[in-house]
């Protein structure tokens, strides 16, 4: 059972997802604490009604990023969070965030990374004219959109899609692939594999159900 700490800006329907799969039986994880820098936003209310505590971060009284990030860290620290999601969370993190956490920060992005990092994947996709988009689940590194990949989902870009309908089509297979991912780092089957060895990154590598931690990875 791994202890969740998730970082909203809005709406947070995958934060819903998540909290859904722990109610369900299918994450096999605690959401300690939600914590937005967005006081109305209404991921924070979805975890009232859950009854999960809730922490507000307002970005607007920090100097700068890194002391706002060391808020957060406190604040995750204090309901002794293993793993940060980014669910929908708006800010850029810092290596304030990143280092307390490594490898254990999380992020889900609307398109299939490496194509269309950064703000409005839906957007980008439509704009490029590619036939597939999708989502990514992904370790959180120091650049934008840019850590090792967990899990991906595929979904068609279809004649006549606006940003919205296109959108909505991914973030459905987002709220189906956030908790797995989630689920497989519970279980303790996801490592991250240096860069090395061929790879010139950082590699996620998920070993097979039902084995033993540190074998049999794939
Ligand atoms: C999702 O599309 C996510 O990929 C992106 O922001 C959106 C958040 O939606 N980072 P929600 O707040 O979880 O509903």
């Amino acid at each position: 059972m791994i202890t969740l700490g998730v970082l909203v800006s809005g709406g947070g329907s995958n934060l819903q997802a998540i909290l859904d799969a722990v109610a369900a039986g299918r994450l096999d994880a605690k959401v300690g604490v939600v914590v937005s820098n967005v006081a109305q936003a209404g991921g924070l209310a979805r975890a009232r009604a859950a009854g999960v505590a809730t922490a507000v971060v307002d970005h607007r009284g920090f100097a700068d990023r890194a002391a706002f990030d060391a808020a957060v860290v406190e604040t995750l620290r204090a309901h002794r969070v293993d793993v940060v999601v980014l669910a929908g969370f708006m800010r850029v993190v810092t290596t304030t965030l990143l280092d307390a956490f490594p490898m254990r920060v999380v992020n889900v992005h609307p398109a299939l990374l490496p194509s269309f990092p950064g703000l409005h994947g839906p957007r980008q996709a439509l704009a490029y004219g590619v036939k597939v988009s999708g989502c990514t689940v992904h370790f959180v590194d120091a650049g934008t959109d840019t850590g090792p990949v967990i899990a991906q989902a595929a979904v068609p870009v279809l004649e006549g899609d606006d940003e919205a309908r296109l959108a909505a089509r991914i973030l459905e297979q987002e709220h189906a692939l956030l908790p797995r991912a989630l689920q497989w780092i519970s279980e303790g089957r996801v490592r991250v594999a240096p860069p090395g060895e061929g790879a010139g990154r950082a590699r996620v590598t998920v070993s097979a159900q039902g084995e033993g931690q540190g074998e049999g990875e794939r």
